[in-house]
C-alpha cells in the first residue's frame, strides 16, 4: 500500500460557524490540521480583538482533548475600524489579521467595507504594525457580470493598495482566475494567494452541466476551465506564495438545497484528501507537503509544524451527509471516491 507522511497541515482559510453546530463541526479540522484561520463572518460579525478572544474560547472548547490546535483570528475589518484596534490586533498573538470583505460580496458580508479607497489609513496602520490584510477579492457593483468580480476587484483596487502600501502583506483569498494567479506571482513577496480544493478539482461546468450542483457552489464561482489550468499550475509551481486555505464553509442542507441556495463548499470532512486527490492527479504528490504544511507559515512568518501525518492510498466515499448541531450538512465530494485517505 502505498503512503505518504507529511509535516502537518494547517488551514489558512476556514469557517467553523459558532453555536450549536460549532461542537461537531471544530473537530473536522482539528483532527488533521494543527492550525487555522478562523474567518470573522458571524452574524454580528467579530470585529474586535475581545470578540475574537471569546470566539477563540468557544472554538477551543470545542477542540476534543487527543488533538492540536490552534485558531488564528482574523478579525472583520469595517469602514470604522479604528487605529487603536489595529494596535490591539498587532499586539495580540492570537490574531493572525484583518479579514475585507466587500459589502455584500458573500456570506454575511453586509458590515463589509463599502468605500475600499476611503481605507488607506487603515492599510498604513496594518502596514506599520505589521498587521496583514486577507482580502475577499470581489466587487460588488451589479452591472459587473458575476465571473468577471474578481479580476474587476483586482484591476480596480487590489493594485493600488499593493502599489500604496508596499510594507503591507496582503492575502488573496480563494483566489479563482488567471488574472488572480497572474498578479500574486508577479506582486512582491508579500503578496500571497490561498486556493481552495474546489477551484483546483472543477471548473464552472462542474456547477451548471446536467443540471445546477449546488454543494458546488462557492463565492468566488467557480471560473472556466482555462482559469482553474492556471490555478492547478499555481498550485504546482512549488511559489511559496500559493498556499492551502479550504474556504470549508458549512450551511445545513436545507440552505443549500434551495431556490436560493447559499453560497460556500464544507470541504472540511475531507478535506487534506481533496488536496491529495488533486496533487496526485498532475502526478505532482512531492508537492502536496510544500503547498499544504510549509508555504502558509513561512509567509505569516510563523514556525512549520513539527509534528506529521501519514496519507494512505486506499480508495473511499465520502458520506452522503454529516451532522452537525444535530442537523445535516452535505459535504463538497458527497457520495465520491477519493483516493487517499489520513491514516488515524
Ligand atoms: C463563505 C461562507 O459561507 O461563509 N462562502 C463561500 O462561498 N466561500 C464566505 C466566503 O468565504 O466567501
Ligand atoms: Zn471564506
Amino acid at each position: 500500500m502505498q503512503q505518504l507522511t507529511i509535516l502537518r497541515p494547517d488551514d489558512w482559510h476556514l469557517h467553523v460557524r459558532d453555536g450549536a453546530v460549532l461542537a461537531d463541526i471544530v473537530p473536522e479540522t482539528s483532527k488533521v490540521f494543527h492550525r487555522a484561520v478562523i474567518m470573522p463572518n458571524l452574524v454580528p460579525p467579530v470585529t474586535t480583538v475581545s470578540a475574537a478572544l471569546e470566539y477563540r474560547q468557544r472554538i477551543m472548547a470545542a477542540v476534543p482533548p487527543q488533538h492540536s490546535f490552534q485558531p488564528l483570528m482574523a478579525l472583520y475589518l469595517t469602514q470604522t475600524t479604528s487605529v487603536d484596534e489595529i494596535r490591539a490586533a498587532a499586539a495580540n498573538p492570537h490574531v493572525i489579521g484583518f479579514k475585507l470583505y466587500p459589502a455584500g460580496a458573500t456570506t454575511n458580508s453586509a458590515a463589509g467595507v463599502t468605500a475600499v479607497n476611503d481605507m488607506a489609513p487603515a492599510f498604513e496602520a496594518m502596514a506599520e504594525h505589521g498587521v496583514p490584510l486577507l482580502i475577499h477579492g470581489e466587487v460588488t457593483e451589479s452591472e459587473i457580470d458575476i465571473f468577471d468580480r474578481e479580476k474587476v476587484f483586482i484591476d480596480r483596487y487590489l493594485r493600488h493598495i499593493v502599489a500604496q502600501h508596499p510594507q503591507l502583506t496582503v492575502i488573496l483569498e480563494h483566489i479563482t482566475t488567471a488574472d488572480a494567479a497572474q498578479f500574486v506571482n508577479e506582486a512582491h513577496a508579500r503578496v500571497g494567494a490561498t486556493i481552495t480544493p474546489q477551484h483546483l478539482l472543477m471548473n464552472r461546468n462542474d456547477l451548471l452541466v446536467g443540471g445546477i450542483r449546488p454543494h458546488n457552489f462557492c463565492l468566488p464561482v467557480l471560473k472556466r476551465r482555462t482559469h482553474q489550468e492556471a490555478l492547478q499550475q499555481a498550485a504546482i509551481s512549488g511559489s511559496p506564495k500559493f498556499f492551502l486555505g479550504t474556504d470549508s464553509a458549512p450551511h445545513v442542507q436545507h440552505k443549500k438545497e434551495t431556490a436560493c441556495g447559499c453560497a460556500g463548499c464544507y470541504s472540511a470532512p475531507a478535506a487534506i484528501e481533496l488536496y491529495a486527490e488533486f496533487f496526485s492527479r498532475m502526478d505532482a504528490l512531492d508537492k502536496l507537503e510544500n503547498f499544504a504544511s510549509r508555504f502558509g507559515a513561512e509567509f505569516y512568518g510563523l514556525p512549520v509544524n513539527e509534528t506529521t501525518i501519514t496519507l494512505v492510498q486506499t480508495p473511499w466515499q465520502v458520506p452522503a451527509t454529516v451532522t452537525a448541531g444535530g442537523e445535516p450538512f452535505v459535504p463538497y465530494w458527497a457520495g465520491e471516491t477519493l483516493q487517499w485517505r489520513v491514516r488515524n
